[in-house]
């Protein structure tokens, strides 16, 4: 553990050359010539990036960053944290790949992993592994066909839970399609508990119950124009539609009601699991159970891995094959995740998480009531997120100054992220072991640059 030893470079932000500056730009230039047009991240961020070290980025012309962004939220635990890279260097020495069969790092990964489980999945549960975020939501959703045999889903409106898919029609053997495939058109989106902008004008507590309402009904009515719901699928925080938090009562009832009527409750932790809201998973601040749970983002500190937890009972008649890939769980994400959970159970460090969160959230309160572009404040741990308006009555968004905000903010040397149904709310991000001194300064970056671009709009 040298973990003392290392930490952000304070100095940070500092900016000795705009960016882009010249090697920075010479590699873009190369990048355009050979990456596809379609990149988004290096319209935001334009510069060529070096090194990191836990909360900030160094580019190659020597700029230093405050990163609030984290990779999307993929690195909790800091840049090149020591004990996630001794992990990592450790596992390269012996072995970098083998696929399912056991390793010392997948045995320790899948215990660890198991002793962190939310409620009663934990040692009540099997793990599937997978690559990407977006492949554990569609292995989500087989297991939830294979065990109901329907087809339909629930999703919620605003909701992300990746792209990737559908691959499976392409491929030949029909085995593979029978619970994939094409067939997610059938998707039903019931509106998101949203409290700054669900279109009843009612208590929230009162929403969660709306939603929950209509979902019972398409669940038992059989002129519902379902067919039967295989499953719903929800984010315990909404991520990329705006760092949304639910009505505390959200959660539960979607629990209540979907056990009522053994249909699978998946939740996507993708975004707000490894300890982004204050503990290791979201669904622990509601005191629910869910069927299948997924994972991925900052689990692998970098490597790409994924993976689903479901109830065991599930594993009965699952055949061989079910989910294939060559990539199932790389030992050098195993190894790194098993260290970070660790640390994750750590109450002191998720005790610190919740602090910084609040810090930021109280900052950004303050900043509110003066400002009056901002809408709403709102988050659960250290997922933040600051809604823009035009204006506070008829909240019609404003996505064009939280872009501005964003672009001035990498100027000054600040990398942090919008999202949002309408691009205009800025999330807090940040690698969970940022210093507080540096959190300080990000935050102060941000609020003389949303005062000055709001007065000069
Ligand atoms: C909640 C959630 N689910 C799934 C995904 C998809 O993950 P990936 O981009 O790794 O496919 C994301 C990505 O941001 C996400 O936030």
């Amino acid at each position: 553990m040298n973990e003392k030893k290392w930490g952000s470079i304070m100095e940070a932000p500092r900016i000795k050359v705009n960016p882009p500056g010249p090697i920075s730009s010479g590699m873009l230039k190369e990048q355009d010539k050979l990456e596809t047009a379609s990149r988004s991240y290096t319209k935001i961020f334009r510069t060529a990036f070096d090194y990191g070290r836990n909360a900030t980025l160094v580019d190659m012309d020597g700029n230093i960053f405050i990163d609030l962004f984290a990779g999307v939220s993929v690195i909790n635990m800091g840049h090149g944290n020591p004990d996630v890279i001794e992990a990592i260097k450790h596992q390269t020495d012996k072995l970098t790949h083998i696929t399912e069969v056991p390793t010392e790092a997948r045995i320790s990964f899948l215990k660890t992993l198991d002793s962190t489980l939310p409620g009663k999945m934990r040692g009540r549960s099997k793990i599937f592994t997978t690559v990407t975020g977006g492949d554990a939501c569609e292995l989500a959703i087989q297991m939830a066909r294979f065990k109901t045999g329907k087809k339909v889903i629930v999703a919620f409106g605003g909701s992300y839970h990746g792209i990737a898919g559908n691959i499976v029609s392409a491929t030949a053997n029909p085995h593979y399609r029978e619970y994939s495939g094409n067939d997610y058109i059938n998707t039903y989106h019931l509106p998101y508990p949203y409290p700054y902008r669900f279109p009843q004008k009612v208590e929230p507590e009162e929403m969660s119950k709306i939603v929950v309402e209509d979902l019972e009904n398409l669940i038992t009515d059989p002129y519902a124009g379902t067919g039967g719901i295989a499953g719903v699928i929800v984010e315990p925080v909404q991520g990329e539609g705006g760092y949304i938090v639910p009505p505390k009562n959200f959660l539960p009832l979607l629990r209540e009601v979907t056990e009522k009527h053994n249909v699978p409750l998946i939740v996507d932790e993708v975004q707000t699991g490894i300890g982004r809201t204050g503990k290791i998973w979201a669904s622990e601040h509601y005191n629910i159970t869910p069927d299948i749970m997924t994972i991925s983002k900052s689990v692998g500190g970098g490597i790409p891995i994924s993976m689903i937890a479901y109830n065991q009972d599930y594993d009965k008649d699952l055949p061989p094959g079910f989910h294939l890939g060559t990539y199932r769980a790389n030992p050098l994400g195993l190894a790194a995740g098993n260290v970070i959970l660790q640390k994750l159970k750590n109450e002191s460090f998720m005790s610190d998480v919740q602090k910084k969160g609040q810090y930021v959230i109280d900052r950004l309160i303050k900043l509110k009531e003066k400002n009056k572009y901002i809408g709403d404040v709102r988050g659960l741990g250290f997922m933040i997120g600051v809604e823009f308006v035009r204006n506070k009555e008829t909240k019609e968004p404003y996505g064009e100054i939280a872009q501005k905000i964003k672009a001035e903010m990498f100027n000054r040397g600040v990398l942090i992220h919008t999202c949002g149904h309408y691009a205009n709310v800025i999330r807090f991000m940040a690698p969970l072991t940022i210093e507080q001194q540096l959190l300080e300064k990000a935050l102060d970056i941000f609020v003389e640059v949303v005062t000055n671009i709001s007065k000069s709009n």
